[in-house]
C-alpha cells in the first residue's frame, strides 16, 4: 500500500465527518517486565489512516464549511534515541513520506492543541483513549471554553473509531491482497506442523515449527497467541499453555496465524498427531467441516452473520443428534440452547488490520449488517466434548475440533482465501504423512 491509499482513507473520514477536528493517536509503549517492553504494535485505527508504525505520533484533522486540514505530529531527530534504538524517521523524513498538509514536532502538540480546536464545536476522539494525548485535548476544550473572545466551543466528543471502523468494513484489493500474503506464509506454517507432528513432540515445538515458518517468510509477528491443543486441551477454547506432550490417537487444534504489514490471518485446523483419524474422530471432524462447508457456500451480498449463526447452531444442532449426543427435537434442543455446550462460541468475526476486527455488527438501527463485495469473516464452526463429560458416548470424548477460514465476500458470492490448506480428511492424511 503507498501513501495514496492512506491519504483517500483520510479523505474518505473527512467527508463523514461534520465539521470539527479529529485526533488520533498513535499506540503507546506497554511494559512487559520492569523496563522491558513488548514489542511495539500501532494502533489499527491510526495506521489504517497514516501507514506510520512509529509510537509518539498524532494525526489531527480538521474541516471547516471552507477547508480541511491535515497534520502529522512525529517525534523530531533525537540523537540520543538514535544512539540507542536507531534515528526514527524526523521531520523531514515525515514530509517526503506522508501525503499531509503539514508535518509537526509532536513536542509542540501539546501547546498548539488549543490553537486547533479553536473555534470547533465537534471533537472527534476514540471516547474510550485516556492517553496523554486526548487528557491534552480535553483540557484544552477546558480552557477555551474560559477563554474571552472565543466564541464557538467544542460542545460534542463523537466516536471517531465508528467512522473509521465502518470505513475498514470493506477492504480494498491492496488490503485483499496483503490478507492473501499473511495467509500464504500461514498456509506454509499449518503444512510444515502436520508433516512435522508426531507423538512424544510437546505442543509447544509444533508451535515453534510453525514461528519458524513466520519469521522466516519475514512476518514480524503472529496475528494473536497461539492455541496448540493436543487431544483433551482442544476443549479448552482459550488455550494457550501449549507444553503438553502430543499422544499418538489423539488430535491435535492448532488456531495460529499470522499477521502481515499489520493485517491478520486467523487459521484453525485439526488433525490426528500421529497422520490418522480414527473412525470417532472422523465422524465428529466430517460433522464440523460439513457445516463449516454448507456456511461458507451460503455467503453472498446481501446475507447477515446473524443467520450464519442462525443456520451454523442449527446444523451444528443436527450433526449433535446425528452422533446421538443430544436427543430430541432441533426447536426444543435449540431452544433449551443444549448444543451450546458442544458448540459454545460464535460462527465468525470480522478480519482485517486486527483479528478480531472491531468494525460494526449492526446498523444504527441494530439490524445485523448485510454482507457486501470487500468484507472479510473468518467461518469457524467447532464441537468439544471434554474427557470428563459423561454425557457423551464414550468414544467421542476428548476430542475437540474447530475448523476455520478467512473468506472474502465477492459481488457473486464469497471467496475462500485459505482454501489452499489441507482440510478434508484424505487431504489431512495425505499432509501429514508426507515427508
Ligand atoms: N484465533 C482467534 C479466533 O479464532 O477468533
Ligand atoms: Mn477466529
Ligand atoms: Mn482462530
Amino acid at each position: 500500500m503507498n501513501e495514496t491509499h492512506f491519504f483517500n482513507r483520510r479523505e474518505k473520514l473527512l467527508e463523514q465527518m461534520k465539521e470539527g477536528a479529529a485526533i488520533i493517536a498513535s499506540a503507546s509503549h506497554a511494559f512487559r517486565s520492569n523496563d522491558t517492553e513488548y514489542p511495539y504494535r500501532q494502533n489499527s485505527d491510526f495506521y489504517y489512516l497514516t501507514g506510520f508504525e512509529e509510537s509518539n505520533a498524532v494525526l489531527v484533522l480538521t474541516k471547516t464549511a471552507s477547508e480541511a486540514k491535515t497534520i502529522l505530529y512525529v517525534e523530531a531527530y533525537n540523537a540520543e534515541y538514535a544512539l540507542w534504538n536507531g534515528a526514527k524517521l524526523g521531520l523531514e523524513g515525515a514530509v517526503e513520506r506522508f501525503r499531509v498538509d503539514e508535518v509537526r514536532d509532536v513536542a509542540q502538540y501539546p501547546g498548539e492543541v488549543k490553537d486547533l480546536l479553536r473555534e470547533h464545536v465537534n471533537l472527534y476522539i476514540d471516547l474510550f483513549d485516556d492517553s496523554e494525548v486526548l487528557r491534552k485535548a480535553k483540557t484544552a476544550v477546558q480552557e477555551l471554553r474560559e477563554t474571552r473572545g472565543v466564541k464557538r466551543h467544542i460542545r460534542t466528543y463523537r466516536d471517531v473509531t465508528h467512522l473509521i471502523r465502518t470505513l475498514r468494513l470493506i477492504k480494498s484489493s491492496e488490503e485483499i491482497e496483503t490478507i492473501r500474503q499473511a495467509i500464504a506464509i500461514t498456509a506454509k506454517a499449518h503444512h510444515i506442523a502436520m508433516r512435522e507432528c508426531h507423538a512424544g513432540m510437546r505442543e509447544y515445538q509444533l508451535q515453534a515449527a510453525m514461528s519458524y515458518v513466520f519469521l522466516e517468510e519475514g512476518a514480524k509477528s503472529e496475528a494473536y497467541g497461539a492455541i496448540v491443543a493436543g487431544g483433551n486441551n482442544a476443549n479448552t477454547l482459550h488455550y494457550v499453555d501449549n507444553r503438553a506432550e502430543l499422544r499418538s490417537g489423539d488430535l491435535v487444534l492448532i488456531d495460529a496465524a499470522c499477521e502481515w504489514e499489520l493485517y491478520a490471518s486467523d487459521i484453525t485446523r485439526t488433525f490426528p498427531v500421529s497422520g490418522t483419524f480414527s473412525d470417532a474422530q472422523k465422524e465428529v471432524y466430517n460433522a464440523v467441516l460439513d457445516v463449516q462447508l454448507r456456511v461458507i457456500e451460503a455467503i453472498k451480498p446481501g446475507v447477515k452473520r446473524d443467520w450464519l449463526q442462525r443456520m451454523s447452531e442449527e446444523l451444528l444442532c443436527d450433526a449433535l443428534v446425528a452422533l446421538g449426543i443430544l436427543k430430541g427435537e432441533r426447536g426444543a434442543l435449540m431452544e433449551a440452547k443444549e448444543h451450546k455446550k458442544f458448540a459454545p462460541h460464535g460462527i465468525g468475526h470480522w478480519m482485517g488490520l486486527d483479528v478480531h476486527d472491531p468494525c460494526p455488527y449492526v446498523d444504527e438501527s441494530g439490524e445485523s449488517l448485510a454482507f457486501e463485495p470487500g468484507m472479510v469473516m473468518t467461518i469457524e464452526p467447532g464441537l468439544y466434548f471434554r474427557s470428563d463429560d459423561e454425557s457423551v458416548p464414550k468414544r467421542y470424548r476428548g476430542i475437540g475440533i474447530r475448523i476455520e477460514d478467512d473468506i472474502l465476500v465477492t459481488e457473486n458470492g464469497y471467496d475462500n482465501l485459505s482454501s489452499m490448506i489441507a482440510k478434508t480428511v484424505d487431504e489431512i492424511e495425505a499432509m501429514c504423512n508426507q515427508l
